[in-house]
């Protein structure tokens, strides 16, 4: 399969990258690091990146940064941080993507533990988390061609 991994040179991605490269050909996107530049905070930035790479088998996410701070302190851009890459740029992924997403395909995007077990400094991170579960449960009841969608 032809897979593309956002994410794939961080402490996660690394890990899974290495093991889809065994008996896949695979295309690492980071805004710094892999072989194809992506900020999936910006949406023009996802449409170049398909228009460069075109159709894929299986698109992963593991990436997306949220501000951990106390509630107390936090501003509304502070909110921002993570509505914009987290939440959107996973959300824009898979809004873009799906025009570029093979017959069958697959989708999988990264939240954590937070969205269910939330802990101190984490409003942003857990609220996050939530509104991904929420996404991709509604939108998997609406990719088509046999498309899934899963969060890990
Ligand atoms: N590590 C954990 O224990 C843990 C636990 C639960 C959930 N998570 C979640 O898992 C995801 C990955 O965590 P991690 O610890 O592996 O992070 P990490 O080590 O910081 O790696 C992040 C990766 O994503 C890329 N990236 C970051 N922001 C990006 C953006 N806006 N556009 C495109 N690429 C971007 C980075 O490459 P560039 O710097 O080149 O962009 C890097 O390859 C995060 O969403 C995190 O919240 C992690």
């Amino acid at each position: 399969m032809k897979i593309l991994i956002i994410g794939g040179t961080g402490t996660i991605g690394k890990k899974v990258s290495d093991h889809l490269s065994k008996k896949h050909d695979i295309i690492i996107g980071g805004r710094e690091s892999g072989d194809v530049k992506v900020d999936i905070a910006n949406s023009k930035s996802i449409e170049a990146l398909f228009e460069f790479v075109g159709k894929m088998d299986a698109i992963v996410c593991i990436a997306g940064e949220a501000k951990w701070a106390p509630f107390d302190s936090m501003s509304e851009d502070d909110f921002y941080i993570g509505i914009k890459s987290k939440l959107m740029g996973q959300v824009n992924l898979v809004r873009i993507g799906q025009n570029y997403l093979n017959a069958g395909g697959s989708f999988t995007l990264t939240t954590g533990i937070l969205a269910d077990h939330p802990v101190l400094l984490t409003s942003s991170a857990a609220m996050v988390n939530g509104g991904i579960h929420s996404f991709v449960k509604a939108v998997s009841l609406e990719l088509s061609n046999g498309c899934r969608i899963n969060v890990v």
